[in-house]
């Protein structure tokens, strides 16, 4: 199939690339390169340079036909979304509905949307299914949620099949070492490990000891960028047969930040110094979430989500940067 991917020059979309090539299918980017890396473009896609709203450049991703559009191009700093919300509203929202209406006017019908954990907000248990309550408590979660309310109107109205994918906490990188472009100012707690492991940091700060959880941290559900990548491919099959789903990508289980730093001393061989801070807003104590219904409607499972293989592959990358600088 031809496949459109929006944001593939990012740090998921390169991940989502590399797969589809290897499924065969032909690849056109388009990203402006925002947060896209130049270096990801893989060279045997299709590379058209431009967003979601410009129409001219939407023109040319169309012009021969496209089978099916995978939709990652957004912001996505939860804390930035609630002091420049326009920023999000443009992008996340007129930039999807823009390509919504671009392609459906195409004729193109396959959408496969990359949605978030933080469509749900403070969790009321877990692990989190599909069912549980949609709360966003920020403008970037609302962004996502009210996506996948258009999608339904797309779908009841312009016939859209899609798939929503909520990830949660999406890290690591490729395990072939193929995707060299590191986030710019990246605010995860993996990568800012790595920038201490590897001395651009000094140290790094704890965002609270006195959670209750069983070190104090919080825990999330950390995936691997290419559990993810694997199932944007599986979500393209499942619509050649099914009908429109939302699900949930995680493992069910979880690392506290704490378990992190301390496996990233082991592999990283270095001491990555901490200071426990303030609690920072907004940060729940446990996050976790159940992803049964993409192992039944999807046939995925990660595979490379545990704490050795995200640390390892994206050690990997930033002793790479080291050695480059
Ligand atoms: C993980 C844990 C922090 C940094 C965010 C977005 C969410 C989603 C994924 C896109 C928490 C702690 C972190 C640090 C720390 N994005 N931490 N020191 O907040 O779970 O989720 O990314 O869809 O919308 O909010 O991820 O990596 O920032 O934090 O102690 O310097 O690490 O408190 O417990 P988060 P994170």
């Amino acid at each position: 199939m031809k496949i459109l991917v929006t944001g593939g020059a990012g740090y998921i979309g390169s991940h989502v690339v590399l797969d589809l090539l290897e499924a065969d299918h032909d690849v056109i980017i388009l990203d402006d390169l925002s947060l896209g890396v130049e270096l990801n473009i893989h060279s045997d896609a299709q590379f058209i340079f431009g967003s979601t709203l410009d129409n001219e450049a939407l023109k040319v991703c169309f012009r021969d036909q496209v089978d099916a559009v995978i939709h990652l191009a957004a912001f996505k700093a939860a804390g930035e979304s609630m002091t420049d919300p326009e920023k999000y509203s443009k992008n996340n929202i007129s930039g999807t509905i823009n390509l919504l209406n671009a392609m459906t006017d195409h004729g193109v019908h396959t959408f496969v949307f990359s949605s978030s954990a933080a469509v749900y907000g403070y969790p009321e248990y877990l692990p989190i299914d599909e069912d549980h309550p949609t709360d966003p408590i920020n403008y970037y979660g609302f962004t996502k949620l009210v996506i996948e309310s258009f999608l339904e109107w797309y779908g009841k109205l312009r016939g859209l099949k899609y798939v929503s994918l909520r990830y949660f906490n999406a890290a690591g990188y490729d395990p072939k070492g193929r995707i060299l472009g590191l986030e710019q100012n990246p605010a995860n707690l993996l990568p800012i490990v790595m920038e201490v492991a590897s001395g651009e940091r000094d140290k790094m700060e704890v965002f609270g000891d006195d959670y209750d959880t069983p070190d104090g941290t919080g825990v999330r559900d950390y995936i691997h960028v290419s559990d993810l990548a694997s199932a944007h491919v599986k979500a393209l099959d499942y619509l050649q047969s099914g009908d429109s789903i939302i699900v949930n990508l995680a493992t069910g289980e979880g690392y506290s930040v704490l378990d992190v730093i301390e496996k990233a001393r082991e592999i990283t061989g270095h001491s990555i110094p901490y200071e426990i801070t303030a609690r920072r807003e907004g940060d729940p104590a446990k996050l976790i979430a159940s992803s049964e219904s993409a192992g039944e409607l999807l046939d995925w499972e990660p595979k490379l989500s545990d704490l050795e293989s995200l640390l390892k592959t994206t050690w990997r990358v930033y002793s790479a940067k080291k050695e480059i600088n």
